[in-house]
């Protein structure tokens, strides 16, 4: 087994399995493309997250964009995370799945009205308010259902995350949080404001980070913020230091929680609870997506592995040419290895899951995209109407069936043809 993957994913002669079973095994009964997660890799992940801020007050708000599905948050509510929400939907899905509303943090650019008022209704712990603009409309929804919403503005430190570009967002010249140097007006602002309670100062500065020295930068100016804020009569009771950290997809070696919690500190105001939005971190090497080699085709340059997965199903290679590690669920040492770009059905150039594999295989072999537990499902769509694969949690030696493979018939639900 490489080291790319988590060691809940293994080998035992042949097979790969996910804690006590075999992956072909779940591609026998639950057929492929098909999403696989494992129980112990999130519980084990976001523990290590708890266990590194034990020290202090703090709450784990875990991304739900990472991996939103229901099996999965039901997880992280009974351990008592919190969760970082970006959507209605979001905060529709984690209620479903028994997560408390208490212990949301609502995040993002564009929060629509009707999404304010429903977390103003469940009280949610705060909104990361992005925008003066959006401040106003949370106080005047606010004051018309007679209740106070609590807020943190998402302040933009102007760090380098050190990250691909499409996936930083700590810089000046992205779309998100205030620029620091406006944050005290915008504070200034937020106590005028009626059913206002300004509670928290928020940063999110990118995503796959692999250092801790950009969230080392980033904390030091938010704690530096929270003590003139403080001195200016502000009650910051909160720091929410965003999520970010990054996992290994090949050779990174990102800082664990313990390092980052290390890392940060000493640099954290004092007595202010800490919030964390990691997402990736918690799901990403707890995942997989099984899919099966349909045919292999040669020219004159390359050899193909068409396979029954696309960016349909698993975007981030195509969107961000993300590498993913590609590998045989059972080795076959008949085969001989040799080097595949592994590619899906759909009509694009940019839909493949890996280029120049070496890997032994055949048609009908079957394959693990590992590190998909993150940004995976999420992010897939129905273009080139392909139906959503399925959704399977490992729990020892159980495999349970947490999402149904779409039905055909979804495809065109909701649609009208005009008589
Ligand atoms: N908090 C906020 C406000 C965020 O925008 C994000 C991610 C997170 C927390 C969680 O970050 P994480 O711990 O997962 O790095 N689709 C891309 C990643 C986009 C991340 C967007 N924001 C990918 O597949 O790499």
């Amino acid at each position: 087994m490489t080291e790319h993957s988590h060691d809940v994913f293994h080998r035992s002669g042949a097979e790969l399995y996910l804690e006590s079973i075999p992956l072909s095994q779940v591609a026998r009964d639950f057929g492929t493309p098909c999403y696989v997660y494992s129980r112990s890799a999130i519980e084990q992940a976001w523990r290590a997250y708890d266990e590194a801020f034990a020290d202090r007050d703090h709450l784990i708000c875990y991304a739900v964009k990472a991996n939103g599905n229901l099996a999965v948050l039901n997880l992280l509510a009974r351990l008592g995370s919190g969760f970082d929400i970006v959507s209605g939907g979001e905060l529709e899905r984690v209620l479903h799945a028994g997560g408390d509303p208490r212990r949301i943090v609502f995040s993002g650019v564009g929060k629509s009205a009707a999404e304010i008022h429903r977390a103003l209704e469940v009280g949610i712990l705060a909104f990361n308010v992005e925008s003066v603009s959006e401040l106003e409309r949370i106080s005047s929804i606010a004051a018309g259902l007679g209740r106070t919403a609590r807020v943190s503005v998402r302040v933009n430190p102007d760090v380098d995350a050190e990250t691909h570009p499409y996936i930083s967002t700590g810089l000046r010249e992205n779309k998100f949080g205030i620029d620091i140097a406006q944050a005290e007006t915008v504070y200034h602002r937020a106590v005028e404001l009626p059913n206002i309670a300004v509670t928290g100062v928020d940063c999110h500065i990118g995503s796959q980070l692999t250092r801790t020295g950009p969230l080392e930068d980033a904390v030091g100016r938010i704690a530096a913020l929270v003590e003139r804020l403080r001195r200016q009569g502000h009650a910051i009771e909160h720091v929410d230091i965003g999520g970010g950290l990054g996992i290994r997809y090949r050779d990174e070696a990102p800082p664990t929680p313990a390092a980052l919690a290390e890392a940060v500190r000493d640099r954290l105001p004092a007595d202010c609870r800490v919030l964390l939005e990691p997402g990736r971190s918690i799901v990403g090497n707890a995942g997989a997506l099984l899919t099966r080699v349909e045919y292999v085709k040669h020219n004159d340059h390359r050899n193909f592995a068409v396979v029954d997965a696309s960016m349909s199903e698993l975007l981030r290679p195509a969107l961000y040419e993300a590498w993913q590690a590609i590998e045989p669920v059972t080795v076959n040492a008949d085969l001989v290895s040799a080097v595949y770009d592994v590619v899906g059905p759909v009509c694009e150039t940019a839909d493949f899951l890996g280029k120049a594999r070496e890997l032994a295989i055949d048609e009908g072999s079957l394959l693990a995209v590992l590190s998909a537990g993150a940004y995976g499902f999420v992010m897939s769509s129905n273009y080139n109407a392909r139906v959503r694969p399925p959704e399977v949690l490992v729990d020892g030696d159980r495999a349970h069936l947490v999402r149904e493979r779409e039905p055909l018939e979804a495809l065109w639900r909701g649609e009208h043809i005009p008589g």
